[in-house]
């Protein structure tokens, strides 16, 4: 059959001519003839194809994709403040020229504003996920954190909207209260430094920014200081602390948890009384556990009370309820990670249901924050 049409002589004119083109191709390469540089930019035929072939992957992959709620203000300001970190560099900002060094990228990062109106929240979320091959655009920097790449998309979806003052007013707060969060890049910066730009999102000294984050003041030192270096090591996954936290030394991480733990939270408590029966009903399983489920009780070693476990055991109270239940639901999927000691609560999360985890981290979430252990 094949040596039949290999007789065609059309044929055999066009099998020569792919050789020899290959053939072509291949010396071109080895001689170094290809020209890599990105100071050419690409032709616009090429640069059309390119960019028309991305959009149509991310269209095709990103079919499914399920789209969670995106207007809790608090996911949004979570994905502002890694916006401003991770992604302003390269894309920029309501107000900002597009960064200089970025623009000489082949392909370069684009103003987002209005390719974002043109996007699903599930094509953004894809790219955002994924990064692209051969562009420079990353991808999110852990596998495990779904929730966080929302983060960003909800973000994202209000970018649009938003000129320069009121990106300036959502992440650096309102007053401004803190130092340029550029105090993170590249070299360790002193601890009075990086402290500043911790405040970015973990508010100043004893104030919280918002319960999108977790509160740091009075949370014991052991469990400060083994976070940060699961989080740097990779061994508790965020995409938001991992980089922060491989920028800082050993010395700064120790100096860090040994200030966070020094201070005292003066946060005012959430009051309200409409979770008052999901409180109480918190508060049994905090203090006996559920021993139909063989669940254990929290309090045995994350206080409060005189029998509060080991530092390395982080405290719960007055922590944010959803940040709390975020992490049980981590803890669950088997995608929170931590420190050495985080296995202790596979266990506990994987026998909890959906309506007792709430319960449990509203009691929480409703005590006093932890005043300061003298230190250890
Ligand atoms: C090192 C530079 C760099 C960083 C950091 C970066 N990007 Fe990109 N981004 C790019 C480049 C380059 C492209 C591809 C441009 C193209 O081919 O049209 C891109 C593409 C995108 C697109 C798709 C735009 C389109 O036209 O479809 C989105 C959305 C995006 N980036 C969002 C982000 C977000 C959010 C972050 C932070 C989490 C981020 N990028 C971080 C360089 C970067
Ligand atoms: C861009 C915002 C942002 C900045 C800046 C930031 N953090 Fe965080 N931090 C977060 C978020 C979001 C989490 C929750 C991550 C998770 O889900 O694991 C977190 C979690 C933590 C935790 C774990 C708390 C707990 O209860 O388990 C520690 C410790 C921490 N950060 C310390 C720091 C320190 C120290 C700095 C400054 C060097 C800093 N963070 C800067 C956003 C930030
Ligand atoms: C045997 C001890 C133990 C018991 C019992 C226990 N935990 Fe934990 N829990 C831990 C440890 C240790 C960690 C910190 C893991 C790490 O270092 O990454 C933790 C972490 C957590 C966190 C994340 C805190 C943060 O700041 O990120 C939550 C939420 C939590 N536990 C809730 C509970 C609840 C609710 C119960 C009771 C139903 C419970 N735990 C019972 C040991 C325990």
């Amino acid at each position: 059959m094949i040596r039949r049409l290999l007789n065609k002589p059309v044929l055999r004119a066009v099998l020569g001519l792919a050789v020899v083109a290959g053939l072509g191709g291949a010396l071109a390469v080895v001689a170094g003839l290809i020209p890599i540089k990105a100071s050419s930019g690409h032709w616009p035929v090429t640069a059309w194809f390119l960019h028309f072939t991305m959009r149509r992957s991310i269209a095709t992959h990103s079919l499914g994709i399920e789209v969670p709620p995106l207007d809790d203000p608090g996911l949004v300001l979570k994905g502002a403040m890694h916006y401003d970190l991770g992604c302003r560099a390269c894309h920029g900002s309501p107000g900002m020229v597009l960064p200089r060094i970025a623009q000489q990228m082949t392909p370069h990062p684009p103003a987002l504003p209005s390719r974002i109106r043109e996007m699903k929240p599930e094509e953004i979320f894809y790219v955002v996920k994924h990064g692209v091959k051969f562009t420079g655009m990353p991808a999110w920097p852990s596998r495990h954190r779904d929730d966080e790449v929302w983060a960003v998309v909800a973000f994202l979806r209000k970018l649009p909207d938003l000129d320069a003052a009121g990106y300036r007013r959502l992440v650096h707060g309102e007053p401004a209260v803190t130092a340029p969060i550029e105090t993170l890049g590249g070299v360790p910066p002193t601890p009075q430094a990086a402290a500043q730009a911790c405040a970015r999102c973990h508010g100043r000294d004893d104030l919280s920014r918002s319960d999108a984050f977790p509160k740091l003041a009075g949370q014991r030192h052991e469990y400060l200081q083994n976070s940060l270096e699961a989080y740097a090591r990779g061994e508790r996954h965020s995409g938001i602390m991992g980089p922060i936290a491989t920028a800082l030394d050993a010395e700064t991480i120790h100096e860090l948890s040994r200030h966070y733990a020094s201070l005292s939270s003066s946060s005012t408590l959430a009051t309200g009384t409409e979770n008052a029966a999901a409180i109480e009903r918190g508060k049994a399983i905090a203090q006996h556990g559920i021993p139909v489920q063989r669940v254990p009780s929290c309090v045995d070693c994350h206080g409060p009370g005189a029998k509060r476990g080991k530092s390395a055991y982080p405290a719960l109270a007055g922590q944010p309820a959803d940040y709390l239940l975020l992490q049980l639901e981590l803890f669950k999927k088997g995608h929170r990670g931590g420190s050495a000691y985080a296995h202790l609560m596979d266990p506990v999360a994987t026998r909890l249901q959906p309506e007792q985890m709430r319960d449990v981290t509203l009691y929480f979430a409703s005590l006093r924050p932890p005043t300061p252990v003298p230190r250890e």
